[in-house]
């Protein structure tokens, strides 16, 4: 993977230009990648509304172009609700996204002016009723992300289309409005066929529902759709083509209103993660391995190694050929925080103490999910260009 893959050379310019001088470990994004995001997604997908999943990156600077752009907003909890108002951003233009909320949290939101909700409960549902009177209500049901997402989808969230359908007649027993059903077919999905399967299931739904005089409206698809790190993915264009198809497909030219939550393919490439490494040593003289220790870890900002996942792509000054030998580690005393020991990241050979490892791709799920204060190490901050 080239940098040039990624960003434009002005954008990549930019942003290592602005940046010596900056203490690490820190993000770096380009707010102007941000914006090309958004348009190839709204040109690649005319027929959805964006609504932008908040949880990727929150950062104000972030939201502030998103809502310039137009575009919408998903929430997962009453704080990202807050950050949203104080922007100046409309109520009309937030989804209440997460089926899992407390009472208060429902209050608070229809208080604030949110009409628009995802469940997948009975209890919720309930709760919806009493203290969200006459709301829109989308219900989501389960998909099966498989192996092909890089950060997949559990069962956590979503219900089985059968209880949807049971759902959706009980939103209307109780005053509120069934609107739509939604989907999430796992973060990162290379898959495109997960959509198909996801829309068949929809279609069915629908198709029952109407048998019982209820026409739902809209169709919310979730998040999903990739960005770039080293596993090779599709291209958006791809993904925009078979899903129109599959849609195509199912509904004709009857097309119910479509919307989707991405996160990750809207701010992940425009951010580059900057740090600094710490320390290089190996375990023993017969050993060829060497340990790489840095100023982000799991509890930092990379969070998404867990397990591999993700694999960002590396670019480093240091001197010396590539070579694999290098196991990464965070800064932590905590064992588990090692970012990449089975997948060998190839890095310069006199790799030393000061150099800087860039890591790309990483404006999406990093500094959002960094702890508070773990081992002491405080939150990351992020710097913007455009
Ligand atoms: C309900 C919902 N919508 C959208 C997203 C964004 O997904 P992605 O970053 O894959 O686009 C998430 C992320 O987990 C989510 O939970």
């Amino acid at each position: 993977m080239k940098i040039s893959d990624i960003l434009h050379a002005k954008e990549w310019s930019l942003i290592r230009q602005s940046t010596d001088a900056i203490q690490t470990p820190f993000l770096i994004v380009n707010l102007n990648v941000v914006r090309r995001k958004y348009e190839e997604l709204s040109k690649n997908f005319p027929f959805a509304k964006l609504f932008y999943a908040v949880k990727a990156n929150p950062a104000p600077e972030i939201l502030s172009v998103l809502r310039d752009m137009g575009s919408g907003f998903d929430i997962a909890s009453i704080y990202e609700l807050d950050r949203l108002l104080q922007l100046g951003i409309k109520p009309e233009q937030i989804s209440y996204s997460n089926p899992v909320k407390k009472v208060s949290d429902i209050r608070y939101a229809y208080e604030h002016g949110i009409r628009l909700f995802t469940t997948d409960s009975e209890c919720d549902i309930r709760n919806l009723a009493e203290y969200a009177p006459g709301a829109k209500i989308i219900c989501r049901i389960l998909t099966e992300g498989g192996n092909a997402a890089e950060w997949s989808s559990s069962r956590k969230s979503g219900c089985h289309p059968d209880t949807a359908i049971e759902l959706v007649l009980l939103c209307r027993e109780l005053g509120l409005e069934p609107y739509g059903i939604s989907f999430h077919v796992g973060s990162q999905q290379r898959d495109i066929a997960i959509w198909s399967s996801s829309l068949n299931k929809v279609t069915r739904i629908f198709e029952d529902l109407a048998e019982q005089g209820i026409q739902m409206k809209l169709i919310n698809m979730g998040g999903g759709l990739p960005a770039k790190y080293i596993s090779r993915v599709k291209p958006m264009r791809t993904y925009a083509h078979e899903i129109s198809k599959y849609l195509a497909n199912n509904f004709g030219d009857h097309l119910p209103e479509i919307m989707m939550e991405p996160g990750r393919a809207l701010v992940a490439e425009a951010g580059v993660l900057i740090t600094e490494v710490i320390q290089v040593s190996g375990k023993s003289s017969v050993d060829p391995d060497k340990w790489v220790y840095i100023d982000a870890g799991k509890f930092n900002g990379m969070i998404e190694t867990i397990g591999e996942s993700i694999e960002y792509p590396v670019y480093c000054e240091a001197e010396g050929e590539l070579s694999q030998q290098f196991i990464l580690a965070g800064p932590t005393c905590d064992s588990q925080d090692i970012l990449y020991d089975d997948t060998r990241v190839p890095l310069p050979e006199w790799l030393n103490q000061g150099d800087r490892i860039y890591f790309l791709s990483a404006g999406a799920y990093t500094t959002s999910y960094c702890s508070v204060e773990f081992n002491g190490y405080p939150p990351m901050k992020t710097y913007f260009v455009q």
